[in-house]
């Protein structure tokens, strides 16, 4: 059995820890929280044998093999690096740091101390995702020309403050706009130009984000979060030979997959989720595992390179847009 901590009790960390029951050759044996009562009440909620009154307590556990990381953006550098250095394995949320720097250092004190380390883009290990990619690869679209990606709702009254709050990397580009950036590069690579501009919040976090990405070879794809509407939260994939779209929400497990190579009768339903268990976080957290009892130190699914990239691609978004946070 891998055993799992989970750092931070919050709502993703909530999700994670049900689905993490879903996985054989998972246990989850440890929680550690900021306050004895968060800890507590995440410990009787999810059946945790060991709870901790404090992050520092948490990487000292010695049964504890792998620490998920569910604090807010703003807080994965530090959290990470203390999981690292009491020799920790690492599943850190998304968006993995602030920027590239921290990103960066994080990577490099998991490779020097050998522990592994992956960004929990739990999208990539996904049927939808990776039957895109298969169609993709069998040649259905032929060459990808263009990308439109959406991302938006207005978070409602009980919303986590983190997504407007500066200090904890609010903003949608960060908590969102990530799902519209990562699919890019994941089915187009790294962009040649980017485009970008936002709509502050009061805060002066970005309320909304839109970007374009353009390629040498003429691909252009077109990215947007909001917090300011609910909108489709749906993608299409645009080719020489054909069209994918993914229905709403296109980055998660309750995607559906529409073709369409020519004229509108030729439309096919590839893909319709059936009933599945769990939120869809199992699938992400059973690679972690199978990793570890591989020894490995980096996924060869969700690599430090891609990672690195998705950073590097967001603070360019953000130098475009006009979004600061104090760290940069
Ligand atoms: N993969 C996904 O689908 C998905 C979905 C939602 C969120 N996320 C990511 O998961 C992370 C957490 O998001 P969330 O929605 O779970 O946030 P949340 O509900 O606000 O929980 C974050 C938790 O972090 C801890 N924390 C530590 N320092 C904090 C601080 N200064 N302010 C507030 N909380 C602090 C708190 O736990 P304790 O008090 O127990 O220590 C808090 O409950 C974010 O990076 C987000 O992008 C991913």
């Amino acid at each position: 059995m891998v055993r799992w901590g989970i750092l931070g009790c919050g709502r993703i960390a909530g999700k994670f820890a049900s689905d993490l029951k879903l996985v054989s050759n998972a246990e989850l044996i440890a929680c550690g929280a900021r306050s004895k009562q968060s800890a507590d009440e995440f410990a009787a909620a999810y059946s945790i044998k060991h709870k901790h009154y404090s992050y520092e307590d948490l990487v000292k556990d010695d049964e504890v093999d792998v620490i998920y990381v569910a604090t807010p953006h703003s807080h994965h550098h530090q959290n990470t690096l203390l999981c690292i250095e009491h020799g920790k394995a690492v599943l850190c949320e998304k968006a993995f740091a602030i920027n590239y720097k921290q990103a960066k250092e994080m990577i490099d004190a998991a490779c020097s101390k050998k522990v592994f380390l992956m960004e929990a883009v739990w999208t990539k290990f996904l049927k939808p995702f990776n039957r895109v990619k298969q169609m993709i690869d069998e040649g259905m679209l032929g060459d990808i020309k263009s990308m439109q990606l959406n991302f938006g709702f207005k978070p409602p009254a009980n919303a986590p403050q983190r997504i407007f709050d500066p200090e904890l990397g609010g903003g949608t580009l960060l908590d969102i706009g990530i799902y519209n950036v990562f699919t890019t590069l994941f089915f187009l690579g790294k962009p040649d130009i980017i485009i970008a501009s936002m709509t502050p919040a009061s805060t002066g976090i970005d309320a909304q984000c839109a970007a374009t990405f353009n390629y040498k070879n003429g691909a252009i794809a077109q990215l947007f979060s909001t917090f300011l509407s609910d909108t489709s939260t749906e993608a299409d994939i645009c080719g020489t030979e054909g069209r994918v779209h993914l229905s709403h929400r296109y980055y998660t497990p309750a995607a559906s997959i529409e073709y369409f190579n020519g004229k509108p009768e030729t439309k096919q339903l590839i893909y319709t989720p059936e009933n599945e268990e769990g939120f869809g976080y199992q699938y992400e957290a059973s690679h972690v595992c199978e990793c570890l009892e591989q020894g490995l130190t980096e996924s060869n699914v969700m690599t430090h390179a891609d990672t690195l990239l998705l950073m590097e691609t967001m603070d360019e978004v953000r130098k475009k847009a006009g979004i600061k946070y104090s760290v940069d």
